[in-house]
């Protein structure tokens, strides 16, 4: 069996370099994810005065300068393509009553930012944004106070800015989201002692005074692992086992739908990594494999089956809806997906980019408002997909062009280094 293993969990990586420059002594961060987006927080906590090491994705020892050892910036910080880093680092600086302006390229800049500067105003923060609500932002605070917030959007990023906001500033925060968003930041939380009370999709932060130093394990990202397990689907490698893989539970969907869409998936050797659990991936083809090259008419009948995915499962699976679109693209009948409008303003329109790219390579795709709906078929696909710099649109067309019988061409195949710099590599593993 093919066994393979992932980079870092992003959404983890990004939280153990801002709890860890926080700390009031060193922290060992070992697994990190080595990437564009990881370096944006890097850079935006070297800005702020924490003298970061280069990353490293076996060991990073970040000298955490304490809940008051933040400074201000002398120059505008570069979120570059970021959405975590510009959003959790607006809590941070809000909560340590400094000022900063967040910039970022031209995808974050035309990403919603009031989602943010909403909740921050009412901790007593000045933030200034644009017209268009996106960057360069510009928060000012000085001495916070509480809040209870509930958001409109389900955004694990707007959740943990309020969660850091407080944490820095030690006063009370609480969150109410509309559904469970992923709770790394709430487990990193609890692991360095801080005091949480959690309730469905409820947190409260009561400041304690507390941000223990010490060592973070940052599992594989379940994210990444989705692609690798989307290849399979289609017919790579017959059997992969994906080791270190985080499985917490809030971004578990995409294993569901695979599931649902007939690929075995099975976790195994369960444990934890500080508070997250973490297991190995096994993934099987049960179904007959695809046949690529055929016509769809009187061809092998496509082993994987259409599905449903409706706003309940978006948040567990919203960063892998580009993936599971492609998949659909080579799954007998429908498979409609609603409810997942926030696809909208991710690092692309997701929702236009995925029904537009799966139309230009022949595939079957109607937009939705909030989804779409993909009429999948063995029908080979070729053409060329627009990635508008989009890492994940360019990963999930990389799995469907690499099915046999498929030509598809990425326009910017580069655009992965925003999460996974070596994924070509890995995608060419499962298909050896
Ligand atoms: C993330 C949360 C999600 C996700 C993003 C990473 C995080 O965004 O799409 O890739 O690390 O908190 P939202 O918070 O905007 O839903």
């Amino acid at each position: 069996m093919l066994v393979l293993r992932v980079p870092g969990d992003k959404s983890i990586s990004h939280r153990a370099l801002l709890l860890a420059a926080l700390g009031e002594g060193p922290s060992e961060v070992r697994g990190l994810l080595d990437s564009a987006d990881i370096e944006a927080t890097a850079r935006a906590l070297r800005a702020l005065g924490v003298p970061m090491p280069p990353l490293d994705a076996t060991l990073v020892v970040v000298p955490g300068v304490g809940r008051r050892g933040l400074t201000a910036p002398v120059a505008p910080i570069d979120c570059a393509n970021s959405g975590t880093t510009a959003r959790l680092v607006a809590g941070l600086v809000a909560g340590a009553g400094l000022e900063a302006t967040l910039v970022g390229d031209e995808s974050l800049s035309r990403r919603p930012m009031r989602r943010v500067a909403e909740p921050l105003r009412a901790m007593g923060a000045t933030v200034e944004l644009p017209s268009h609500e996106g960057l360069p932002m510009t928060v000012r605070a000085a001495g916070l106070r509480g809040l209870t917030w509930h958001s409109p959007v389900a955004s694990a990023q707007v959740k943990s800015a309020v969660l850091l906001a407080g944490l820095v500033a030690q006063v009370p925060v609480e969150v109410h989201e509309p559904m469970p968003t992923r709770d790394h930041t709430e487990r990193l939380l609890e692991a360095r002692g801080v005091d949480l009370v959690r309730d469905g999709a409820v947190v409260a932060l009561r400041p304690n005074g507390r941000l223990d130093a010490g060592r973070i394990d940052v599992p594989g990202d379940p994210s990444s692992a989705a692609f690798l397990l989307g290849a399979v689907a289609c017919g790579a490698s017959g059997a992969l086992r994906i080791e270190g893989v985080a499985v917490n539970p809030t971004r578990m969907g995409a294993v569901a739908v695979l599931r649902r869409m007939g690929l075995s998936v099975r976790l195994e050797g369960t444990r934890l990594a500080g508070r997250e659990p973490v297991a190995d991936l096994v993934a099987e083809f049960v179904a007959a494999p695809l046949v690529g090259g055929t016509d769809g008419h009187g061809g092998a009948p496509p082993a994987l089956v259409g599905v449903t995915i409706g706003a309940d499962e978006v948040p567990s699976l919203i960063d892998e809806l580009p993936l599971l679109a492609c998949v659909a693209a080579r799954a007998a009948g429908e498979t409609r997906v609603t409810g997942a409008g926030e696809l909208r303003v991710k690092e692309s329109d997701r929702i236009r980019l995925v029904v537009e790219n799966l139309r230009a390579v022949g595939a079957d795709a109607t937009e939705l408002p909030d989804g779409f709906v993909i009429r999948g078929s063995d029908r080979p696909l070729a053409g060329t997909v627009r990635t508008a710099g989009d890492h994940r649109i360019a990963m999930a067309f990389g799995v469907l062009g690499a099915v046999p019988g498929n030509a598809i061409v990425v326009d910017d195949p580069s655009c992965v280094a925003v999460s996974w710099p070596s994924f070509w590599d890995a995608l060419d593993a499962c298909h050896r």
